[in-house]
């Protein structure tokens, strides 16, 4: 596939123009072409989380977008992402991750529900993540970590 098609977005506040082919998926722009490396790839079948980004401010897994049908957008990764140093810290505390592959996700779903409601119950956590999986956890190390991060104290 040639790489023709210009695709200009906003990468954790820095802007870039870069050529995609037609099939290229945002999650493999911002990993293999500008080199951001946070992002994680699993299943690119939209079901696991591992490469979920904010964009233009809502959650979305990045595997589902096209390259080039980006136009402008602001996208957000664990590199750029307001609130993920609390969100890191409470991960750490908590041991909610242990290979890491879903963390970058968890922590970006985690920190899409600290902006929009910074005191959420357990539910209302486990709600949030609902779209990420974590095969080591169990899930309740994680759901505590952003329980610690919203309310300054363990669950
Ligand atoms: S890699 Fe995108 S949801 Fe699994
Ligand atoms: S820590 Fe391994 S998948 Fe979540």
């Amino acid at each position: 596939m040639k790489a023709d098609i210009e695709v200009k977005l906003t990468l954790n506040g820095q802007p870039h123009t870069a050529l995609a082919d037609s099939r290229l998926l945002l999650v493999e722009l911002i990993r293999d072409t500008l080199d951001s490396k946070g992002t994680r790839v699993g299943c690119l079948t939209g079901d696991c989380g591992a490469c979920t980004v904010l964009f233009d401010g809502e959650v979305r897994k990045s595997c589902l977008i096209l390259a080039a049908s980006i136009a402008g957008n602001d996208v957000r990764t664990i590199e750029g992402c307001d609130g993920i140093e609390k969100l890191q810290e409470a991960f750490i505390a908590d041991n909610s991750f242990q290979c890491g592959f879903c963390t970058s996700g968890m922590l970006i779903a985690a920190a899409d529900l600290l902006k929009r409601n910074p005191s959420p119950s357990h539910d209302e956590i486990r709600h949030a993540i609902s779209g990420n999986l974590c095969r080591c956890t169990g899930y309740e190390s994680i759901v505590n970590a952003i329980w610690r991060a919203a309310h300054g104290e363990p669950a």
